[in-house]
């Protein structure tokens, strides 16, 4: 059994993420003892819009901190950078190929990317139209079972069971067809000051993002700041009190209590002092992980060992399979 998920290299880690995908895989990996956890930083993904070629490294260097410091053992499980392995962009080129042009063009997040760099007078680049194929790539090479993600990756994992039958169907079985595992609440963590957008690290302002790197007193202030509704009650109501509810899902993960529990135990308080409980939550849960981040990151030869390690290991599984797949296609392979 093997678990699959990645994050891309584009900033700092944000409570969304944490939330809604790295705890998910921990919780995934507790279900399933046996499973290989496969987690890796999706660096290829992040040039899919423009990047700083001065901050790639870095961003690297603290998402992989990230992923040691919430525990995953890269002995055990496979932790690794996706340019590390050239057979993802390899297989991507196959699996693009196979992908007609109209399955990529309906994409929301392709849609939405496209359309915010056309209003910032930007060009847009040919890979954020196929980056669903290179993700499809990074998952059916390792004959996943389960990929825990975030909500706004539900369609591309869609696309990546279609293509996958797609591709067996026209040559004969080569992939397995992997599960996505998304949260029912907390898939998508809404932005503090703008509680009907997805807290995002590409967010126009970070008022309303909480970072893993934020000091106490900037999580205390950004969460006293977040934006909620006249209707003062705690009370879990998506549609009208999206503000307060989304403070209520954070809540319930970072204590982990159920929302029913959350709403009883806070009906009563007002708006000021419920945002000072799950501030003081959101530090308790945050503040040992920036510890931890701060300690790996003081350790790069380590994190560089960590990466060449598992790349060694992922390259075990991807090329055995790219090369089926070029077989299957006719190709020869030497
Ligand atoms: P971002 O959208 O902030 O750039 P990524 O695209 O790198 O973040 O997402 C990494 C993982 O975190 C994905 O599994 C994604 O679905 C999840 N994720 C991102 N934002 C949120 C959010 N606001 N709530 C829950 N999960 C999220
Ligand atoms: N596209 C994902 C995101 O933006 C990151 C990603 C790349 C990924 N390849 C993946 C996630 C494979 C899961 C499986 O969040």
């Amino acid at each position: 059994m093997r678990i699959l998920s990645g994050i891309q290299p584009t900033s700092k880690v944000h409570l969304g993420n944490y939330i809604g995908a790295i705890s998910l895989w921990e919780e995934e990996l507790k279900k399933h003892e046996n499973a290989t956890g496969i987690f890796f930083i999706a660096d290829y993904h992040a040039i899919t819009v423009p990047h700083d070629p001065k901050q790639l490294k870095e961003a690297i260097y603290f998402i992989l901190a990230t992923y040691l410091a919430a525990g995953f053992n890269p002995k055990k499980h496979i932790i690794f950078v996706q340019s590390h392995n050239p057979d993802h962009t390899e297989a991507a080129w196959i699996i693009q190929t196979q992908t007609p042009i109209g399955w990529l063009e309906r994409m929301t997040q392709y849609k939405d990317k496209r359309k915010k760099l056309k209003n910032e007078g930007k060009s847009i680049p040919t890979g954020l139209l196929t980056y669903p194929a290179l993700m499809a790539a990074d998952i059916l090479l390792y004959d996943t079972d389960i990929v825990p993600v975030g909500e706004d990756q539900r369609q591309h994992l869609e696309y990546t069971r279609e293509i996958a039958q797609r591709i067996n169907n026209t040559y004969g079985n080569v992939f397995k067809l992997p599960t996505a595992q998304i949260r029912k609440f907390g898939a998508k963590i809404m932005d503090l000051s703008n509680p009907t957008k997805k807290m995002s690290k590409s967010a126009s302002s970070y008022k309303g993002v909480i970072f893993v790197t934020d000091s106490n007193d900037k999580i205390y202030q950004k969460f006293k700041r977040a934006v909620t509704d006249n209707i003062n009650k705690v009370q879990y109501n998506p549609q009208e009190q999206p503000g307060i509810s989304n403070l209520i899902v954070i809540l319930s993960l970072v204590t982990n209590k159920p929302i029913e529990n959350i709403v009883d135990e806070y009906s009563h308080y007002n708006y000021a002092k419920f945002k000072e409980i799950v501030a003081q939550a959101v530090i308790s849960y945050i503040e040992p992980l920036r510890a931890k981040i701060q300690e790996y990151l003081a350790h790069k030869d380590m994190l560089e060992t960590s990466m060449k390690e598992g790349v060694t290991k992922a390259r075990e599984i991807s090329t055995p399979k790219l090369t089926i797949l070029k077989r299957k296609l006719g190709y020869m392979t030497i």
